[in-house]
């Protein structure tokens, strides 16, 4: 049982990864090893295509996790041609990761658009997880969970310092801020000992099963 009462977010973000099978598997063996800790919340966010397969799984099997989407639209429902609106995708998620820095790179997002995204998870009951890249990246109204994901750290076995990341999450006052960026089972417990890091989001890491279950029982033991 965890020696602290705040809640811990272990999240893995597959990014463009893992076809149908591969992440049956994965969920079916990551699933049944999730310990059923309250303040542990454990998220798993597959591509789109993927999401109603691992959602099913995951009810089937009665697994303590979690689904989360890598994005949303920052449009309703109606002529948004290749969009995946909240409304929809609400049937299959709890969460969204909104605005990380790939999508910000790679696809032109703006801040603006990432404050409309928000506002249609918030309408829709998708909770938004807003990546932020430091201590000066807007956060729109009623989000509460954050992700501060430096660039620097990203994919690259390079992360910040649990006490950087500990210090930027003191510049969100009343979120619950996460730490993302080259975390393994073997720096995870770093972060989130940090009284102000409130859990991790996990790309790399993540994809392989047994590597992704020693970081969730690392914050077991938190
Ligand atoms: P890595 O864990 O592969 O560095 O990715 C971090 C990330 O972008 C999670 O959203």
């Amino acid at each position: 049982m965890a020696g602290s009462d705040k809640n811990i977010w272990v999240i893995a973000n597959w990014k463009a990864n893992k076809n149908i099978q591969e992440a049956l598997d994965w969920v079916a063996k990551v699933g049944p090893q999730i310990p059923k800790q309250n303040n542990l919340k454990v998220v798993v966010c597959p591509t789109f295509s993927v999401l109603s397969e691992v959602k099913k799984a995951i009810q089937v099997g009665n697994f303590p996790m979690l689904t989360g989407a890598q994005d949303l639209s920052p449009f309703g429902v109606g002529a948004y041609t290749g969009e995946e609106p909240a409304a929809i995708l609400k049937q299959f998620v709890d969460l969204a990761i909104l605005g990380h820095s790939e999508r910000r790179q790679n696809f032109g997002e703006t801040d603006e658009m990432v404050s409309q995204k928000v506002a249609q998870a918030l309408a829709n009951n998708i909770t938004p997880l807003v990546c932020v890249q430091g201590k000066d990246t807007p956060v729109p109204d009623g989000v509460k969970l954050i992700a501060y994901e430096p660039i620097f750290a990203i994919g690259t076995s390079n992360p910040d310092t649990p006490q950087n990341a500990s210090m930027v999450a003191k510049n969100f006052p009343g979120k619950e801020v996460l730490y993302g960026g080259s975390v393994t089972s073997t720096n995870v417990k770093a972060f989130v000992q940090q009284e102000n890091v409130h859990g991790v989001l996990v790309g790399g890491a993540s994809l392989e099963a047994d590597e992704f279950l020693r970081i969730v029982k690392a914050c077991e033991e938190i």
